[in-house]
């Protein structure tokens, strides 16, 4: 494969982040994104995220080689921006960890990736999407999503982020999608800025309890289909929500690596950034891996896709 940067000078290391181990991490691999969704929190203020590729391919592997073996890496998830835009870097470097996966917008076609996960983004039926991913956008994704060759072995799942403006189309969206060829549908909420009010966040979390319950509800009419855990889903609610979050919350054991100024890697407070509010956290992944670790037993980043 031809990757960038292989007449170059040698590749630098990657900044020191301790010597502590990170089963699991995730990695921006592009700032870059031909969609503007409203709700992204990778293009937040406060957020690494200057959209010129600055880290050339031959660094990026160097660098998550090293950091795979500096901090015990098994699990590393690929996003951006949009990851397809450099894709060939993604699948070279997709070989590296054990456990790879990909989060991706789906208009540049489903990577084929056998034995990995591959999450597709879309927030609703066509006019909600649309609203939020841009015009046509739900249709150049079920196109993508429909042409691929369901037996490549890949995992492939669509995930809706939940805001209060989308949340009236969640059970429209199953309903549209349940004769896709994918693997199933995720659901997860959105994470606001600190202090935000808009459109896209509930002020409190007892709001956003009825469309927990109604996510629940879903997984009842669609036991196969929706991939969620319904323990889980209770550990979201108001009542609960609050024991596992902030210094308490079990995505802090994963490494986010964004790319910063001047092309160097940064870890950013967490996944979602550096300006979020953990008190309205409505990451799935979060909830699901405090599940988890309550049963004693070890998620990694995909296993909230796989309930
Ligand atoms: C930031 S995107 C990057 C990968 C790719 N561009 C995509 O859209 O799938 C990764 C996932 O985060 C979700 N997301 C973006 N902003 C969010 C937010 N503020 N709260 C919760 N999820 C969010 C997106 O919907 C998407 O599923
Ligand atoms: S496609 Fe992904 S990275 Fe791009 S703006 Fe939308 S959520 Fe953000
Ligand atoms: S915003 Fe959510 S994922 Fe980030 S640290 Fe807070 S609780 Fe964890």
């Amino acid at each position: 494969m031809a990757i960038d940067g292989s007449r170059a000078a040698p590749p630098t290391d990657p900044p020191d982040f301790g010597t502590r181990e990170f089963p699991a991490a995730l990695v921006n691999v592009t700032n870059r994104c031909n969609l503007k969704c409203t709700h992204c929190f990778v293009y937040r203020d406060a957020n690494p995220n200057a959209s010129i590729d600055k880290m050339n391919d031959a660094t990026m592997l160097h660098q998550l080689e090293v950091l795979r073996d500096r901090h015990g890496i098994k699990s590393m998830l690929f996003m951006g921006g949009e990851p397809m835009v450099r894709h060939r870097l993604v699948l070279a470097a997709m070989s590296l960890f054990e456990d790879p996966s990909i989060v991706t917008n789906g208009t540049y076609g489903i990577p084929s990736v056998p034995g990995c996960l591959v999450t597709v983004s879309l927030d609703g039926p066509p006019e909600e999407n649309d609203a939020i991913r841009g015009q046509g956008v739900f249709d150049r994704v079920e196109q993508s999503i429909r042409g691929r060759d369901r037996g490549d072995g890949s995992i492939v799942m669509l995930q809706m982020a939940i805001t209060k403006e989308n949340s009236p189309g969640i059970e429209r969206f199953v309903d549209v999608v349940a004769d896709w060829p994918v693997d199933g549908v995720a659901f997860t909420f959105y994470v606001p800025r600190k202090g935000e009010r808009s459109d896209l966040a509930w002020d409190t979390n007892q709001e956003r309890d009825e469309v927990v319950e109604r996510v629940m509800a879903l997984k009842e009419a669609y036991p196969d289909l929706v991939r969620a855990n319904v323990a889980t889903l209770r550990l979201m609610k108001s009542d609960q929500c609050g024991d596992h979050i902030d210094d308490r919350c079990a995505l802090k054991a994963m490494l986010p690596l964004y790319v910063g100024d001047g092309g160097v890697f940064e870890r950013t407070f967490c996944c979602y950034g550096n300006d979020v509010d953990c008190n309205r956290c409505g990451a799935y992944a979060v909830f699901n891996a405090a599940r988890h670790r309550q049963q004693g037993s070890t998620p990694g980043p995909t296993t909230p896709l796989r309930d």
